[in-house]
Formats: structure tokens, C-alpha cells, sequence
């Protein structure tokens, strides 16, 4: 890979290059998934691009949300969205961190961006006072599976699911 590496936070004006690469980002987990598990065909909608730029513009807006892009001497090679959750009241803590999506093109990965995006959503999340962090992940995505277990994290709770009910 050449070039130098840029995680920064995410403005509107990026909003188009989001939506791309969120497009590429769809068709990558969905391949990741489908390769372990054909049987999930039907349950996996392919994104909207409208859907996503409205999704996105209200992220970006949000002080509650952080949007970190990375670039690869400017050009647009990954993305992360993360914020600040609430729990209900069963659960400790009230606040955590929430990171609901990160994606690195397929030509750069590898190369620590991935870890580089998390970094800086870290930081954001200190400087917020938040200790805890939660993700979900596709249970078939292995790839990405084995990254989060690498960066320390372990299931919590899963989601069961029973469909094709008459
Ligand atoms: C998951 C994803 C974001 C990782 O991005 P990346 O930039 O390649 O990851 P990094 O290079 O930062 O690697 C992170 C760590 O995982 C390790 N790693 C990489 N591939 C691995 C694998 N197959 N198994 C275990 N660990 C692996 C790296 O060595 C690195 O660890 P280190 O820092 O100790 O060396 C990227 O593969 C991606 O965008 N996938 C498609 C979208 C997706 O499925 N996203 C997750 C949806 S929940």
C-alpha cells in the first residue's frame, strides 16, 4: 500500500464519499456472511443509498455520534460510526460506547486502519467519561469476528433467532 494513512472526523461534505463506501461496505459483510451461511439469503436487505445519506447526515450532526473517516492520501479508504448508548435499567453501566459500523475497502486491509479508526473512537469516548464498549457483529462474519476478539472484546449476550414460523 502507498501512500499516507488519515483518520479524521467525518464533515458533510464527505457525505457522498460515505455513502459509497457504506455501499461497499453492505456488499462486503453480506459476502463475508452469505459465504458461511447461503441459508441467509432472504434475511439480508440490500442498503438504500437515500436511506444511508439521510442516516449518515444525522451522525455527522449529532454530538452524540462519532463519524471517522480514513483516507489514503485523501482518497476515502474506511469509515466508523460510534456513540453513546443507554442502557435499560437492568443492565450497568447507564452510558456506554456503541461502535455500529466500521469498514475498511478491500485493498487496504490489513494495514492497521481498522485499529487506527478505533483508536480515535476511544479517545472520543474517554474524553466522554465512557469505560465500556459493546458491539454487535453477524455471527457468521468469522473475519471480523477473530479482529474484535483480537482488540480484547467477548460475547456478552446472544441473539437467538427462530424464523419461518407458519
Ligand atoms: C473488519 C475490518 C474492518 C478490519 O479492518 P482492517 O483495517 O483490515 O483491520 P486491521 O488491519 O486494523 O487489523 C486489526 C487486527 O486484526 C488482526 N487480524 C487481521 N485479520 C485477522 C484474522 N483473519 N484473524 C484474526 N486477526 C486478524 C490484525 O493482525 C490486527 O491485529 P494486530 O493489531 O494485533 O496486528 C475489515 O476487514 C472490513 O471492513 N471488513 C468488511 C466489513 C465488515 O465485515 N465489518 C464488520 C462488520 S461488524
Amino acid at each position: 500500500m502507498k501512500g499516507t494513512i488519515t483518520i479524521r472526523k467525518a464533515r458533510l461534505i464527505d457525505l457522498p464519499r460515505l455513502v459509497a463506501l457504506e455501499q461497499e461496505f453492505d456488499r462486503d459483510e453480506r459476502q463475508a456472511v452469505l459465504e458461511e451461511n447461503p441459508a441467509i439469503k432472504r434475511y439480508m436487505r440490500k442498503s438504500n443509498a437515500r436511506f444511508s445519506a439521510a442516516r449518515m447526515r444525522k451522525w455527522i450532526r449529532s454530538s452524540n455520534t462519532r463519524v471517522v473517516i480514513a483516507e489514503n492520501d485523501a482518497m476515502p479508504c474506511g469509515y466508523s460510526v460510534a456513540w453513546i448508548a443507554t442502557n435499560p435499567a437492568i443492565f450497568r453501566p447507564k452510558r456506554y460506547g456503541f461502535i455500529g459500523i466500521i469498514f475498511v475497502q478491500r485493498e487496504y486491509r490489513g494495514h492497521k486502519i481498522s485499529s487506527l479508526m478505533v483508536k480515535d473512537v476511544y479517545a472520543w469516548f474517554s474524553k466522554r467519561g465512557i469505560k465500556d464498549v459493546f458491539l454487535t457483529v453477524l455471527s457468521d462474519n468469522k473475519y471480523a469476528r477473530a479482529i474484535y476478539a483480537k482488540w480484547g472484546f467477548g460475547d456478552f449476550s446472544t441473539v437467538m433467532w427462530k424464523t419461518g414460523l407458519k
